[in-house]
């Protein structure tokens, strides 16, 4: 029955009316906030591209944790920055790193709140991938684009010896799990791995299970994309690769049935949960990750999409606490069970206010 026996307005006249037909809603305990815990700095370092979000000593960490714990917030999600770096990303399973300490001091300040952590190696390689680089002919420090001179030896021309580098999948699985187990033995809740080589997840699962981590939960980046809105993101991190950039292993953001494929592949070697990141653009891709896998989805609204909201927030350009109420509801509505952000703990303040 149509017009005007259907009006659409009916139930849209109060905010009673509204309430009582929404179909999705923003919950503090679906949220998750991202943390940068720092090796090295000595008081919170605010992140230009990114207002409101700091690098985190360790006490300051713990302090942004129990913050989140207050407002009902889910997890925190913690980022490592070490102090220092090498070409395998050592730091990254270090005891005493960034991420297993705070990892250790939140769960113990606050049992109740989760604690999950990121598992990649790019904030740990002092080239910047996500894994182990094969040089190729280009041994490392040759790297720089202006290397090539036009008067270079004949056997730069042999197609075998100019392999540029490349990330070396298979060679880089074993060190993704060692970093995982170690953030199980600091007491992290679920581990995140973001790194997007093949097979990482049944290599994850397998070394956790053989030490003894058999109920520690995988949330799989299965559907990670190569963005141009993890800019301010490798700032707070100063995890920008040296050189090349992330697509031959982050995904093509013009694929959507690959996603899928993504999600089904780490379904299959054993995740838990998925991610889609990043999160705005890319609803299609979350309503159909879910759908084909039926786990548990989370939506990563990355560094670039808070750092889009908050240019235009300050600028006057829109209503920032209406905005976010909107992108962060609008996930939930393409599929999101989980949504990771660093307006959390903005939104959960604003969902305790009220109206
Ligand atoms: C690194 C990593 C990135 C993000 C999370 N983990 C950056 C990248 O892949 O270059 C981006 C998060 C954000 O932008 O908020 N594996
Ligand atoms: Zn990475």
């Amino acid at each position: 029955m149509a017009f005007p026996t259907t009006r659409m307005r009916r139930l849209r006249a109060s905010p009673a009316l509204r309430g009582l037909v929404r179909e999705t809603e923003l919950r503090a305990e679906r949220l998750v906030l991202p943390l940068f815990v720092s090796e090295t700095a000595s008081a919170r370092e605010p992140i230009e591209a990114m207002p409101g979000v700091e690098r985190l000593p360790i006490a300051a960490a713990v302090q942004e944790a129990r913050e989140a714990a207050e407002l009902g917030l889910a997890a925190v999600l913690l980022f490592g920055v070490p102090a220092e770096k090498d070409s395998e990303g050592s730091g990254a399973w270090d005891e005493q790193g960034a991420v297993q300490i705070a990892a250790a001091a939140i769960k113990q300040a606050l049992p109740e709140l989760l604690v999950i952590t990121d598992v990649c190696l790019c904030e740990y390689t002092d080239h910047g991938h996500c894994g182990v680089v094969d040089w190729g002919s280009h041994p490392p420090g040759s790297h720089s684009p202006g290397s090539h001179s036009p008067h270079s030896h004949p056997a730069e021309s042999n197609p075998a010896r100019s392999q540029p580098p490349s990330v070396d999948n298979d060679a880089t699985l074993e060190l993704l799990a060692r970093t995982a187990v170690s953030h199980a033995r600091a007491g992290a809740d679920i581990v995140a791995p973001s790194d997007m080589m093949d097979g990482r997840v049944g290599a994850i699962r397998s070394e956790l299970d053989a030490e003894g981590f058999a109920e520690i939960p995988i949330m799989a980046y299965a559907a990670k994309f190569a963005s141009a809105l993890y800019g301010p993101f490798r700032e707070a991190a100063g995890c920008a690769p040296a050189f090349g950039d992330r697509r031959s292993y982050q995904m093509d953001p013009a694929n959507g049935r690959e996603a899928v494929r993504e999600a089904l592949l780490d379904a299959s070697e054993g995740a838990d949960m998925l991610t889609v990141k990043p999160a705005l653009a890319y609803g299609d891709v979350i309503r159909a990750v879910k759908r084909a896998t039926r786990l548990p989805v989370a939506a990563y609204n990355v560094s670039g999409e808070y750092a889009m909201v908050k240019a235009a927030a300050a600028a006057g350009y829109l209503d920032e606490r209406a905005a976010v109420t909107e992108i962060l509801t609008s996930l939930h509505r393409a599929g999101a069970d989980i949504v990771i952000s660093y307006h959390a703990k903005d939104a959960a303040r604003w969902l305790s206010e009220g109206a």
